[in-house]
This record gives structure tokens, sequence and C-alpha cells, in this order.
């Protein structure tokens, strides 16, 4: 099967053993229903997971190839187009979620109780990493909100091709979207701080509404200790996962630990 994104030009043969039963695939090539497979025994395994095997298994590139066609185009316009707001185009690896993040959360996620009743939100969805991964992983409803449309294209493109009738993405500031049927969302430093602000607000607000119904509490995975989230009154840390990255380097290191806080049960948390 012809990978359904033709990026030829910047497509890197790259073949996997073993989850295609011992022959070499090259991935782009494989059924979909192959990489889910292979994408669950990943899952239920331990070791490093090869970002850029992976990106290329999922959309035919790696995301910093992708972004780097982004921006080299328009980096001024660009900017222009998203003043106020962190649209993080053709910057490096870490701005995206490794897989082995995603391996931890959605194990830890569901460790907590996380079912086919939840949906999943990350908020500044990028390529749809998180959400690709939750959806073929988990079975909540899986959600994304991105800024820049190329990018929610691609993530979407993906799910249509791995079919994956729980993940959905939205391209859109998250300013403008009603998340209010989210339960779980997601963080990896996405905003600018008058955006980040906004959208915990309006989780505090969700919250509260959710408390007052007698739901359950809602629960919010940030990178690191995410300072604004610290300081929230109506949020409990509930885990705080170590990721043992292979590479230990500067940019994956301690910091990219994920927080799992929940709001707090307790109606007093809430007055101001
Ligand atoms: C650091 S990246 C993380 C992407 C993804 N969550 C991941 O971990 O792979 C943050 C993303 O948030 C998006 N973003 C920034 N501001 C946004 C906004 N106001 N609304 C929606 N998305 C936004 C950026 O365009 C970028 O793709």
């Amino acid at each position: 099967m012809k990978p359904i994104i033709d990026y030829s030009e910047s497509l890197i043969p790259v073949e996997v053993r073993g989850a295609f039963d011992d022959t070499i695939v090259p991935l782009a090539e494989s059924s979909p229903t192959d990489t889910v497979e292979y994408m669950r025994t990943l899952h239920a395994g331990l070791g490093p997971i090869d970002r850029r095997k992976i990106d290329h298994l999922l959309f035919g590139a790696s995301c910093t190839e992708l972004d780097r066609e982004l921006t080299v185009a328009s980096p001024r316009e660009l900017a222009a187009k998203y003043a106020g707001e962190m649209p993080w185009a053709g910057t490096q690896e870490a701005i995206w979620t490794p897989y082995e993040v995603s391996r931890m959360v959605v194990s830890k996620l569901t460790e907590l109780g996380m079912s086919s009743d939840d949906v999943l939100y990350d908020l500044g969805s990028g390529y749809g990493r998180v959400v690709l991964y939750a959806g073929m992983t988990a079975t909540a409803q899986c959600k994304g909100v991105e800024l820049l449309p190329e990018r929610v294209e691609v993530a979407t493109a993906a799910r249509n091709r791995l079919q994956l009738d729980n993940v959905d993405f939205t391209a859109a500031n998250v300013r403008d979207v009603d998340f209010s049927d989210g339960t779980i969302f997601y963080f990896w430093h996405p905003f600018s701080a008058p955006t980040f602000r906004n959208v915990i607000e309006r989780l505090r607000m969700l919250a509260e509404q959710r408390l007052q119904a007698g739901d359950d509490p809602i629960t919010i995975v940030s990178r690191g200790k995410a300072g604004l989230m610290d300081v929230q009154p109506w949020l409990i840390e509930r885990a705080m996962p170590m990721i043992e990255y292979p590479d230990n380097n500067e940019f994956f290191s301690r910091l990219d630990v994920c927080v799992i806080h929940q709001s707090t049960t307790a109606a007093d948390a809430y007055a101001q």
C-alpha cells in the first residue's frame, strides 16, 4: 500500500523486524492492522521507542521534517498569522511528546481507571502523536485541538488511514473550542501564558460544574510541574511517574516528567 501522504522527498526508508511476522516491511507501506498491532506491541513493552521510525510509520516523515517544510515556506507569515500564540514552528524534536511518554501516560491513566466513558483531549495536539497513540492503545475517545491546520491535516490523514473511530482532530485556536465534554486533558507545554491562563480558568469552571453535578473529577496531565498547575488549589497531585530516557540528555531529562493532577472533590478547595 502506498503511503497516503506523499512526502517522498523527505521519506527516509525505514524498516522493522519482528512485529511484522519477521518479514521486513517498509513502515509506511504496512497495513493499518499491522500498524495498530505494532503500536500495541510497543505499548506492552518497556524498551526505548524510536521516535523517527514511529513518525514515519504514522505520518510518512518525522515531525521535525514535516515542520521544517511548514516553516521554511513562510516563517514571518506564520509569526504574524498567529501573533500572541505559540505555534512552535520549525523547532526541535523536544517540542513533540516522545512515544515513551505517551506509553507511560496511557498506562498510568489506564491504571487510574481511564475507560471508554472518558474523553481525552490533547490541547495543542501538534501532529497528533499523543492522540493517535492513545487511540490505538486505549478505549477512551481521544481528541486533539491544534492551531495549525497543516498539522491537523497530517494527523487526520493518519487517523483515517488507521481507521481509528475513537480519534478526532479539530483545527482551531483552543480559545474558540468547547472542550467541556472532556474528562482528561493533556498538555505538553503548548500555549502562550495568556492562552494557558484562559484554558486553565475554563478547566477550573468545568471541574466546579462537575463537582456540583456530582460527576467524577477531571484529570490533567502536564509536562513537568508546569508552574501554573502547581498553584491551582482545586488540583491535587495524583501521580508523577518518572521516565527513564535511554538518551538522558538536555532535552529528555527530569524536566520531561509528566504530572497527573486531579480536580479535588472537596468543595471548599474552590472557595476563592
Ligand atoms: C509543544 S507542541 C506539543 C504538541 C503535542 N501535544 C505533542 O506533545 O506532540 C504544542 C502545540 O500547541 C499548539 N498551539 C499553540 N497555541 C495554540 C492555541 N492557542 N490553540 C491550539 N493549539 C495551539 C502549537 O501549534 C503546537 O503544535
